[in-house]
């Protein structure tokens, strides 16, 4: 069949890879992709968000299967938008429509579907400027450290965590009323510190049955330790080794049932990935967010375990056939190590030579921000690539992923060497 990809990311390469190798993919082509999506694919040079580009683009190429890399166009209605065109009525698409993706697209949308379905998650209030004066009371009688949330997509800046009342004031207020982040903070979800270990959880859903895919951690801080600025993810690690089979029985039972079910009671159809990212509290999941779309870069750390035909899996998703479907796993352990640009997550330079690849080959290597020219392959963002060892343990799995990185080169080249180690002195 004929798939096409929507994004441009290090997840984008990884799912363009998996995808490449199924007996069932004729012709795969990435929007707009980049320097790696081009060696498993044919890039393609329209935008995810580029509605009517994408839809002749299904036409004329008669695409068969669409995936949506990113949460953007699924939060602007891209479903909505080529089912209403009659001559796409075939088209199967993975990614939840409009109010679906509204769950990663409205913090307060998905605060109250927790609260409503009884899924565990912090306690919070919402408010918008007009209620600014509540707001600045309630915040002065809650509890240390505040959590604060402009309720729309604000590219993953949009989540503030105060240590002082005088610190959550100035922060409600610029959001609220400076409009910090425009529309996306007209509403500000006020939350309640949840302090434990993060897991990303990826379940992959009809609207009615699910799959569970391996489980992920992700390092969100650009220095070792966990600490700076925050970034969109500088490595992961799958499996969890704190994720064992009695909690991820818990997050089943409390977390992902009621879940579809309360997309079932809500009437929200639902075909695609959701992404949970979830706190462990004292052994106990407490949700802190759905994002409706995978991980990056726990993408490329859970699709290395997988084992099954992924684009056998997406059609079954998109035929509602996810009962009984059966996930084969490796029990191998995935180390991520995403090398980035110099001053990322700040400005940083773009097309800079990267060399060494070819040397690296013991690692699976996933491009993000790069882009082919002639002769070379340059830098073109902040995350560059991100290098996967696949090994027995954590241990090894590093090893892999780390020695491949040595090889590797480019003017600036920056990146965690403690991805993981964390998790080995649990
Ligand atoms: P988000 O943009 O929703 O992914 O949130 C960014 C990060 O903020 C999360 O990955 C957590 O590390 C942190 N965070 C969000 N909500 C809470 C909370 N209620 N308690 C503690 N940390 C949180
Ligand atoms: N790695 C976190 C995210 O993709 O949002």
């Amino acid at each position: 069949m004929n798939i096409l990809l929507l994004g441009s990311g290090g997840r984008e390469h990884t799912l363009a890879w998996k995808m490449s190798q199924s007996p069932l993919c004729k012709n795969l082509y990435i929007a707009p992709g980049n320097a790696g999506t081009k060696a498993v694919g044919e890039n393609v040079d329209l935008q995810a968000t580029d509605f009517d580009g994408i839809a002749n683009f299904c036409l004329a190429k008669l695409i068969d299967l669409l995936v949506v890399g990113p949460e953007e166009p699924l939060v602007k209605g891209i479903r909505e938008f080529l089912e209403a065109i009659p001559s796409l009525s075939t088209l199967k698409i993975i990614g939840p429509g409009k109010e679906g993706a509204t769950l990663e697209g409205s913090k307060d949308f998905s605060k109250a579907f927790m609260q409503r379905h009884g899924v565990p998650t912090a306690s919070s209030q919402t408010f918008d400027a007009s209620q600014i004066d509540e707001a600045l009371a309630y915040l002065q009688n809650h509890s240390l450290p505040i959590v604060l949330k402009a309720d729309g997509l604000a590219a993953g800046k949009g989540v503030v965590i105060s240590e002082t009342h005088e610190d959550a004031i100035a922060t409600i207020k610029s959001m609220l009323l400076d409009k910090q982040f425009g529309e996306a903070s007209a509403k500000v979800v006020v939350e309640q510190f949840l302090k434990g270990i993060e897991l990303s959880v990826f379940v992959l859903t009809d609207g009615k049955d699910y799959v569970i895919l391996p489980e992920a951690k992700d390092y969100k801080r650009i220095g070792e330790g966990d600490t700076g600025l925050n970034t969109g993810g500088m490595g992961s690690i799958s499996p969890v080794p704190f994720a064992d089979a009695a909690f991820m029985r818990k997050v089943d039972e409390k977390v992902i049932k009621p879940t579809i079910a309360g997309l079932q009671k809500d009437n929200i159809p639902y075909k695609g990935f959701i992404f949970i990212g979830l706190m462990n509290m004292n052994g106990e999941p407490w949700v802190i967010e759905y994002n409706v779309r995978m991980g990056d870069p726990e993408t490329q750390s859970v699709i290395a375990r997988i084992d099954n035909d992924l684009v056998d899996l997406l059609l079954a998703c998109a035929e509602g056939r996810l009962a009984n479907y059966q996930m084969n796993v490796s029990e191998k352990t995935a180390a991520t190590v995403v090398l980035v640009s110099e001053g990322y997550p700040g400005s940083y330079p773009k097309g800079r030579k990267i060399s060494g690849l070819d040397e690296a080959h013991k690692a699976l290597i996933f491009h993000a921000g790069t882009m082919a020219s002639d002769t070379d392959v340059l830098t073109s963002g902040g995350r560059v690539l991100g290098i996967t060892g696949l090994g027995n343990d954590i241990n090894e799995a590093l090893e892999i992923a780390y020695d491949s990185i040595i090889r590797i080169n480019y003017q600036g080249m920056n990146y965690r060497k403690d991805i993981g180690k964390d998790l080995l002195k649990a």
